[in-house]
């Protein structure tokens, strides 16, 4: 039997990497990442498609490709690929402003867009979007960052919701995870100072590991979690 195709953006690294490694077996993956060499892991059996999200032509490419190659059997998406530039929002250049709200908000917006129609065809499909604690609690110097994962909580419900009002009997699914501080490259970056600060907000006592998110995740994806829709899915040790 031929296996469902999941798309995971940003699977190069971090998260995306590790919840590629946790779907591998179940699943054919559409591997994304910004260069297509930047794909070093589980090339065989899987597909490539690369496309630097902020860049406006590169997204639109990627989204006719997706739909043009994959477009048939595709059963889902996981929108994970984001990026930070952290900075008070006085010293922070246009540009740096437009290239997160193009990675982080835009480009899950476009794919979404693309993917929902083609799940709308078959009534079947599951979209998840990585938003983040930030989104909820707020977080200086990450103020574009925590805009952009607070729309795609809004984003997600809203989706949710439209799809409902566009077909009927369907097993379309749109969640949002919201992970809190995981050990990845992107939290690798935070001064020591403020690693021991997050600490003290989270009642685990300990940073979260990506295969945690991964694991969340997958379960998402799964039949079993036929009942959770347009929700979001706090994952993070019970930060406040
Ligand atoms: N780590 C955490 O604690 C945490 C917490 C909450 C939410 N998140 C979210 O989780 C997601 C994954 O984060 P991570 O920690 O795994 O980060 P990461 O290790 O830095 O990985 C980021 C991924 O996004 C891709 N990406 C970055 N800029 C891109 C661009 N311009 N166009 C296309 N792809 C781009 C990267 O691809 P390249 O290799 O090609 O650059 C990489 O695969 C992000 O959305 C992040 O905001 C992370």
């Amino acid at each position: 039997m031929t296996k469902p195709k999941v798309l995971i953006t940003g699977a190069s690294s971090g998260l995306g990497l590790a919840l590629a490694k946790r779907l591998n077996q179940d699943y054919c993956l559409i591997l994304h990442a910004s260069k297509e060499e930047n794909i070093k892991e589980l090339r065989e059996g899987n597909y490539v498609l690369a496309a630097d999200f902020s860049n406006p032509d590169e997204l639109n490419e990627f989204c006719k490709k997706l739909k043009k190659d994959h477009g048939d059997d595709l059963f889902a998406v996981i929108n994970n690929a984001g990026i930070t530039i952290d900075k008070p929002l006085v010293f922070q250049p246009e540009r740096d402003i437009d290239k997160m709200l193009m990675v982080n908000l835009k480009a899950p917006i476009m794919i979404t867009k693309t993917v929902i129609k083609l799940f709308g065809l078959k009534k079947r499909g599951v979209v998840i979007q990585m938003s983040s604690c930030v989104a909820e609690t707020g977080n200086a110097f990450q103020s574009v960052y925590s805009a952009a994962k607070a729309g795609l909580i809004a984003f997600t419900k809203s989706i949710a919701k439209e799809v409902a009002n566009l077909y009927d009997n369907h097993r379309i699914r749109v969640l949002s995870v919201s992970p809190g501080f995981i050990e990845t490259p992107m939290t690798d970056a935070v001064p020591q100072t403020e690693k021991e600060k997050y600490l003290t907000m989270i009642p685990a006592q300990r940073f979260g590991k990506p295969e945690e998110v991964a694991e969340t995740i997958a379960f998402l994806l799964s039949e079993k979690a036929s009942y959770i829709n347009g929700s979001n899915i706090d994952i993070n040790g019970g930060l406040f």
